[in-house]
């Protein structure tokens, strides 16, 4: 492209932002211009850190799991010093993805290719047939950014994401409360969703929808109440949260309380409806308490960690999203559900129950996600005006604006 083109494409995402209004949904071109998607990947998909699963997935050296999002593809593992490490899974030679399996254990990974061969610290070892005073030094993996949030992983693909120390920091006290670091992963599945990233992000920050969309969970949860109606029932949380062994704290939303420089994050607990003390099929426990809790305050607790992360800890189990965009047309949702480390199945909880809910909302939240994506596209759409109800999404509309003017 030469400079005049993109001087004008520059010119024309930049009036685009401008004109924006605020408080309502974004302009059509937000999600279907591949210039702005090309903007995203800049600017936000590999400027940001992206959960990529928990430290118990990974116990032994040699044990390794790939993470796709969007163009990238990245391989997680335990080298053989027992540290975790990060690399980009895209061979030295001619750049093929090196490693074609989701997880497993592995001493060493040759690329498929032509044969060359990598340690688990990323370092070529053998390449066959290349010249003897070729430098296997100098074609390492590349690394890709990885650090540990109290027994969480994120991943990414730029050399100086923002900082996660605020997140370490600040949300210490909320993490012990559920002892994340022992923690293990009793369940994980993708959700593929056929509709720009943005859509499905947009869906999960907002509660609106959820008397319409998701009879089940609209039972239990009362984020879908206006604030002022849900004070009666958080009041009775409150009062019961401290002597069940769960502290009373709230951070807000997205990057409103990290510091320049910092990754986003956000904590708060919300209180579900009474006769409701967990996300089960009929609201009755479903696997043993997490960390130092003692009993069930009827609460269920939001954690955010930039823009793509997402975790709901109940008294008795975590769900973890993670939204990710595919290309400009496609994402993908993947969730985990994470259970006490010493819990075990079968005898402390049923996997297929304690998916249930988390599985039925989400395949509930593809088919609106996916015609709210059809109706972006019609040349009949308008950005139309949030709601009360819709304030996180405004406030991520933002950032996502923001991020596309730096
Ligand atoms: S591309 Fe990997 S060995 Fe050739
Ligand atoms: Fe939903």
């Amino acid at each position: 492209m030469n400079s005049n083109n993109s001087a004008r494409r520059e010119t024309t995402i930049r009036d685009l932002i401008a004109r924006q209004k605020p408080g309502w949904s974004l302009d059509q071109r937000f999600y279907t211009d591949p210039e702005v998607y090309q903007l995203e990947l800049d600017r936000i998909i590999t400027k940001n850190w992206i959960l990529a699963g928990h430290q118990s997935q990974l116990p032994k050296p040699g044990d390794f799991r790939v993470i796709k999002v969007a163009n990238e593809s990245a391989i997680i593992v335990r080298n053989k010093d027992g540290e975790l490490k990060a690399f980009a899974n895209v061979c030295r030679h001619r750049g093929s993805l090196v490693c074609l399996e989701q997880s497993g254990n592995k001493r060493k990974f040759e690329c498929p290719y032509h044969g060359w061969v990598y340690d688990t610290d990323g370092n070529l070892l053998a390449a066959r047939n290349m010249p003897d005073d070729f430098d296997k030094k100098s074609h390492s993996l590349h690394p890709v950014s990885l650090d540990n949030v109290h027994g969480l992983l994120f991943i990414a693909f730029c050399d100086n994401p923002p900082s996660l120390e605020g997140a370490k920091r600040d949300l210490a006290e909320p993490m012990a409360i559920f002892d994340f670091p022992n923690l293990k992963v009793a369940a994980q599945k993708s959700y593929p969703i056929a509709a720009n990233w943005k859509l499905s992000i947009e869906n999960y920050q907002e509660c609106y929808h959820c008397a319409t969309a998701h009879p089940d969970y609209a039972k239990m949860h009362t984020l879908m109440l206006d604030p002022a109606k849900r004070e009666r029932v958080q009041g009775h949380m409150l009062e019961k949260m401290e002597s069940c062994g769960i502290k009373n704290l709230f951070y807000d939303f997205i990057d409103t309380k990290a510091r320049p420089g910092e990754q986003g994050y956000g904590y708060g607990r919300t209180a579900m409806f009474e006769g409701y003390v967990t996300g089960s099929r009929d609201g009755q426990p479903i696997a043993p308490l997490l960390g130092n809790i003692k009993d069930y305050d009827g609460g269920a607790s939001d954690f955010s960690f930039g823009p793509f992360s997402f975790l709901l800890a109940y008294s008795d189990h975590v769900v973890a999203y993670v939204f990710t965009p595919v290309d400009k047309d496609h994402c993908q949702c993947e969730i985990y559900w994470l259970v006490r480390g010493d819990a075990v199945e079968g005898k402390d909880y049923n996997r297929d129950e304690l998916m249930w809910l988390w599985d039925v909302t989400t395949y509930a939240d593809e088919k609106i996600i996916v015609n709210n994506w059809k109706g972006v596209n019609s040349r009949y759409y308008r950005p139309g005006p949030f709601s009360g109800m819709e304030r996180a999404e405004s406030i991520y509309v933002d950032w996502i604006l923001q991020q596309l003017r730096a």
